[in-house]
């Protein structure tokens, strides 16, 4: 079982760690000139338009991001409308900007260089306003173009290893990655990306699901091949990542689906030429599962993990009371999201970063998280600029609602050369690391824990985008020495590995 061989993740990680992986080419170049085409269009394929109508739910965004709709009764059945909304404010275009190489479209959720190479499928039974089938989500125009008409639910359930709320769900939706389009810039750290900015589009399905009242979940367990196939994907060029199940009004789901034959669409083609980059695919197999057995027996090892017990000053998280809390609607949030390119050396308050850590780190529901809300990733932070915090490094403790002070002092330099020399982290108000204990994380999920490492700390950084625009604090996702990053923290994060950084502050421009 190739999953359970965790030097494959050690390698990949190794290799494409900044400033000099081995599996990295010094002298890669790029130009945003000669991009790919950034939409997969199915060229031959009728377009189902999205439902137009996108009024708000209302619900504030900072009680969407933090709430979670379990299965019950009492949850709602998505429609077409339903399905519009959250595939929009997922992965839609929010706007476009004009650039002298011309016009940009800008997506609902950030995405390592603008490369947008994350792609939706909606695998559903009938529904209403939309017919049993599998669709892909065309962002650009947008609409749903119908793939397979009848209803393939069961093919999933099955390649879940019959998980629950795939079994239940009304539709579930899938998220691919086309590598080329990351790659192009990235190399062979785009695998690293693809869940980075899968995660990012998955925090806001989750948000947005919780908003409509419909009940969602993360699934990362599944036999790669079954969904591959289902979708027809070209799997040296396009991968599954993941797969939110929604809704549990469906008892259908468990029915074995048709026979699936291959299909083979017409999409327009998304460059003239393209590079391979075998650890891309490599890190993909190795972390691969094959038949449901091996995703049972997967998902069913996914423990809670004991986390450090603190021992240093402690100072417990005060974010803003209920009835203070800031209303900002989510779709309102999600359409204002941008990243930072900018940030004014002005302190947030204490109350608006507890606001910011408590909303995003409550947990997330997902298979390789097991039951009683565990999770992979530590917390750590540099606080540069926080009113009513002194500055200096924190890890946080959830068991205790506080952050547990490290190191008192000013960083700041520090800040700007961890996140790659940059001066938005220098600049920032605060610096939030998602850190992870790689070693134990691969003995227990094996090389899939690598992906989910990733998946959890990206879907935690998706929803301090939306905690901080929702204060209208501005926040961008950052790249980093991850090396530099572990010595930086330690020895509280000694063997610990770094898998994604957020940047939050005031924004000095628009
Ligand atoms: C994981 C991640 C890492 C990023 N790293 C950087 C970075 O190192 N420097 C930077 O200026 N922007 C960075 N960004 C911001 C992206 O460039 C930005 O998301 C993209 O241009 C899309 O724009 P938008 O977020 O405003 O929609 C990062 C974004 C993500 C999601």
């Amino acid at each position: 079982m190739p999953n359970r061989d965790t030097q494959a993740a050690w390698h990949y990680h190794n290799g494409t760690k900044h400033p000099d992986g081995f599996l990295m080419d010094p002298w890669h170049s790029y130009d945003p000139m000669d991009n790919p085409l950034l939409f997969k269009i199915y060229s031959e394929l009728d377009p189902i338009p999205l439902s137009p109508d996108s009024s708000p739910t209302g619900m504030p965004a900072l009680e969407a991001i933090s709430s979670s709709v379990e299965p019950s009764a009492k949850a709602q059945v998505p429609n077409f409308m339903t399905l519009s909304k959250i595939l929009h404010y997922s992965a839609g275009v929010t706007k476009r900007i004009d650039y002298p190489w011309g016009e940009m479209a800008f997506r609902a959720a950030a995405c390592t260089g603008a490369l947008f190479h994350i792609e939706l499928y909606l695998v559903c039974g009938e529904l209403p306003g939309l017919k049993a089938g599998v669709y892909h989500f065309d962002a650009h125009y947008p609409a749903l173009k119908q793939l397979r008409k009848g209803d393939y639910r069961g093919v999933l359930v099955k390649a879940s290893g019959n998980h629950s709320a795939v079994a239940g769900a009304d539709a579930v939706i899938c998220y691919t990655d086309v590598f080329w389009r990351n790659a192009c810039k990235y190399q062979a750290r785009e695998y690293r990306h693809s869940y980075w900015d899968s995660g990012t589009i998955l925090a806001n399905t989750l948000a947005v699901s919780s908003a409509n009242q419909i009940s969602s979940q993360v699934v990362m367990g599944f036999v790669d091949s079954t969904v591959d196939n289902l979708l027809g994907l070209d799997v040296d060029k396009e991968v599954s990542l993941a797969m939110v199940p929604l809704g549990c009004g469906s008892e259908l789901a468990a029915v074995p689906g048709p026979e699936i034959k291959p299909i083979s669409l017409e999409t327009l083609p998304i460059s003239d030429h393209e590079t391979d980059f075998p650890p891309v695919r490599e890190m993909h197999e190795a972390s691969s599962l094959s038949d449901g057995d091996e995703v049972t027996a997967w998902r069913n090892s996914a423990q809670t993990r004991e986390t450090q017990i603190p021992s240093g000053r402690l100072i417990p998280l005060d974010p803003f009371p209920v009835d203070e809390m800031p209303q900002d609607g989510l779709e309102t949030v999600i359409s204002r999201r941008g990243s930072s390119r900018q940030f004014s050396h002005d302190s947030i308050s204490f109350r608006q970063l507890s606001t910011v850590l408590q909303t995003s780190t409550e947990g997330i529901p997902a298979d390789f998280l097991g039951s009683n809300g565990g999770t992979l990733n530590d917390v750590y932070i540099i606080a540069n600029a926080v009113e009513g915090l002194a500055s200096g490094t924190y890890v946080l403790s959830r068991e205790s609602q506080a952050l547990e002070l490290l190191d008192e002092g000013d960083f700041r330099h520090e800040a700007g050369y961890l996140g790659l020399r940059q001066a938005l982290p220098a600049d920032a108000s605060v610096n939030i690391y998602f850190m992870v204990e790689l070693n134990r994380t691969l003995e227990t999920l094996g090389n899939r824990g690598y992906r989910a490492a990733q998946m959890e700390a990206s879907i935690m950084a998706g929803k301090i985008y939306l905690a901080s625009y929702a204060q209208r604090l501005g926040a961008t996702g950052l790249t980093f020495y991850e090396d530099s990053v572990t010595q930086f923290f330690s020895p509280h994060a000694k063997d610990k590995s770094v898998m994604f950084l957020m940047a939050v502050g005031k924004r000095a421009r628009q």
